[in-house]
């Protein structure tokens, strides 16, 4: 089995998307041929399209922008379809891990239906999603041991990927969210703003300007 583990986030380093992707490697076993891609532009290189597109799985982890697929990546997808509709012979199977800052994982069921249509539209089978929340934390958690943590529950819903990735078999969506009280990671986020617009040069009443 050839598995494409598709990083969409634009970041060039620190992305959850990332991080979520190298916690899912760690559950296929060392016969699967896992294969990785970073799609941070909107174009895609011919070699990128056809080495994606002679997989059997197809991994697509990427952050919600504005509660959609972010526009590079919806992009690449176009220039996906357009090669496997005139490659019609593919056998793939597409599943999508999709991170947001919202809390609740459940923000993401629009950018997972969009995956689900566009499957449809190049002809390739829909597998599965995972929705989410709480992605903010997820670049500071690389020590935090697998399964444990406030993202236990992301790392159950990534096992379940895994095992159906494994069989190629479908199923219904998981939406996930942080083991922890919503007001703990408001308060955090909050911190987190307050700390970059300092490191930026400016006061915290500038983050509540008005445009
Ligand atoms: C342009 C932009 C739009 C965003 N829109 C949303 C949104 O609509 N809802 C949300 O919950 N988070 C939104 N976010 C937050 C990202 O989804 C979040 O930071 C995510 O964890 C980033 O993932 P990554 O590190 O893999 O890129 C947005 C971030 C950016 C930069």
């Amino acid at each position: 089995m050839r598995i494409a583990l598709i990083n969409g986030s634009p970041k060039v380093k620190r992305s959850a998307s990332e991080n979520i992707l190298t916690a899912l490697k760690k559950l296929f076993a060392e016969s699967d041929t896992v294969l990785e891609f970073k799609l941070r532009t909107p174009t895609l290189s011919s070699r990128k399209i056809e080495e994606i597109s002679k997989c059997n799985v197809l991994v697509f982890a990427f952050p919600l922008y504005v509660d959609e697929i972010p526009s590079h990546l919806i992009n690449c997808l176009y220039q996906i379809e357009t090669y496997l509709k005139a490659n019609a012979d593919k056998d793939i199977t597409v599943y999508a891990l999709v991170n947001c800052g919202f809390f609740e994982g459940r923000q993401n069921s629009t950018a997972l239906e969009m995956m689900e249509n566009w499957c449809k539209k190049a002809g390739v089978s829909w597998g599965q999603g995972i929705g989410i929340g709480g992605g903010g934390m997820l670049s500071g958690m690389t020590n935090v041991p697998d399964g444990q943590g406030p993202m236990k529950c992301m790392w159950n819903a990534l096992n379940v990927v895994a095992n159906n990735i494994k069989n190629c078999t479908s199923s219904e969506n998981i939406y996930v969210s942080p083991s922890f009280p919503r007001f703990v990671y408001k308060l955090g986020g909050n911190a987190g703003w307050r700390k970059q617009i300092q490191a930026n040069g400016l006061s915290r009443k500038d983050l509540f300007i008005k445009k």
